[in-house]
């Protein structure tokens, strides 16, 4: 049961809505934006729109199985959380929060290099199942640490995000002043003064910090822009990705692959999947929509690679199209970022309770008993 205005939100659109509503222009903004013009960010939802689902029907639909794998852990939907950075600018909730409604949701939870909770309290927030993110820090022992700790924590799966050399351009976190910690000046204090409930939590619960990384970074980390440049090391290479994943021995993606070129590379170093991903559309802007490049991904890896699809996905039909076009599973940030910036928790369960209905009420449109029934005869593409 959720309160009445999460029930309200029937989709995800809405609950974006109700999370611009309860945060601070900065910390919406932050979420909502991306690079340059955004034309990435918008096309990465409506790409989907090139391609039609074709339902099959006079099947017994009355039995569902969504469940499918996905780094070698069982799922109960072909949908999981991107690793996405600070949720507890958000809300206090935080990483934990969502860490804990995807194990109820039955998925996969990824945590962000940048996370606002560490390895260690993720891990002890839920048994559900995890992934952790890595960027590439200059200091390369936090590499090694990484690893390590991500080891005896016990996270199923590594991914190295590889499409921040630099930081992204986004306009809007200049425009709102968005900083680390956020602060308050003559600019932004009637923002804040608009949100108490939320400036009452950031200020009774404990402080914002990059809790991986906390005694380890010195310089300037104000803002993401001097975050990246700063701490990020930008000759990583193939080599250090192999070194990596050698070095974790076990299920490792590339997230951020965009070519067919790179997605056979990354199954060469010896990589398990690739998340076909713009980061959100939040890195270079007009790079395509990952639907778009996922079949020629299917073609080089499809079958030696677990193929995530990452990008705009919004609902249902979204992974119904993504699945039939060769994708192991999806994921997003985005939708359950809204969730918890409209009501914490709660809101992150019923964003995840959104996609989940709408998975399930569309594999029962498209006469799909099971998620490998979601194949190449159940999408067409629209002649251009
Ligand atoms: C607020 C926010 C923070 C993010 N932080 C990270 C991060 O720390 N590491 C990372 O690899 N990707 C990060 N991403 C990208 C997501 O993992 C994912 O690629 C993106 O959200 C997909 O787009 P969608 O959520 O609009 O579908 C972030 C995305 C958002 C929206």
């Amino acid at each position: 049961m959720f309160s009445k205005s999460l029930d309200r939100c029937y989709n995800i659109a809405k609950l974006r809505e109700r999370a611009q509503k309860r945060m601070p222009a900065a910390m919406f903004h932050y979420i909502d934006g991306a690079a340059g013009d955004e034309w990435t960010m918008r096309q990465n939802t409506s790409a989907f729109d090139r391609w039609e689902l074709v339902p099959h029907f006079l099947v017994d639909v009355s039995e569902i199985d969504m469940r499918t794998k996905v780094f070698g852990q069982e799922i109960s939907m072909p949908f999981f959380c991107s690793p996405t950075a600070m949720s507890r600018l958000f809300h206090h909730h935080g990483e934990t929060g969502v860490a804990r409604a995807a194990h109820r949701a039955g998925t996969l939870y990824s945590l962000s290099s940048i996370s606002t909770e560490s390895i260690e309290e993720a891990a002890a927030a839920t048994e559900g199942p995890k992934v952790f993110q890595v960027y590439v820090f200059k200091d390369r022992g936090l590499n090694r640490e990484f690893i390590q700790r991500c080891k005896d924590s016990g996270y199923a799966a590594l991914a190295l995000t590889v499409d921040v050399p630099i930081a992204g351009n986004r306009e809007r976190d200049l425009v709102t002043g968005m900083t680390i910690p956020p602060k308050l000046t003559a600019a932004t204090l009637f923002n804040f003064a608009m949100h108490p409930r939320w400036v009452w939590n950031y200020f009774t619960h404990k402080p914002i910090e990059l809790a991986n990384v906390r005694d380890r970074i010195s310089g300037d980390v104000t803002t993401l822009v001097s975050f990246f440049n700063d701490q990020l090391d930008r000759t990583v290479s193939w080599d250090d990705a192999e070194w990596m994943i050698k070095e974790w021995g076990g299920p490792f993606a590339i997230k951020g692959i965009m070519c067919a070129d790179d997605a056979r590379r990354a199954a060469e170093v010896g990589a398990t999947a690739v998340v076909i991903s713009n980061h959100g559309g939040r890195q270079l802007d007009t790079s395509p929509a990952p639907i778009e490049i996922l079949p020629e991904v299917v073609d080089a890896v499809g079958g030696k690679l677990e193929i995530i699809l990452e990008g705009g996905v919004r609902r249902g039909v979204h992974v119904m199209k993504a699945l039939a076009l060769g994708a192991t599973v999806c994921a997003a940030g985005r939708p359950y970022l809204f969730g918890l910036g409209a009501g914490g928790e709660a809101g992150v369960d019923r964003a995840l309770e959104i996609l989940k209905t709408d998975i399930e009420r569309d594999m029962r449109l498209l006469g799909c008993r099971n998620v490998s029934e979601i194949d190449a005869s159940r999408v067409r593409e629209i002649p251009r």
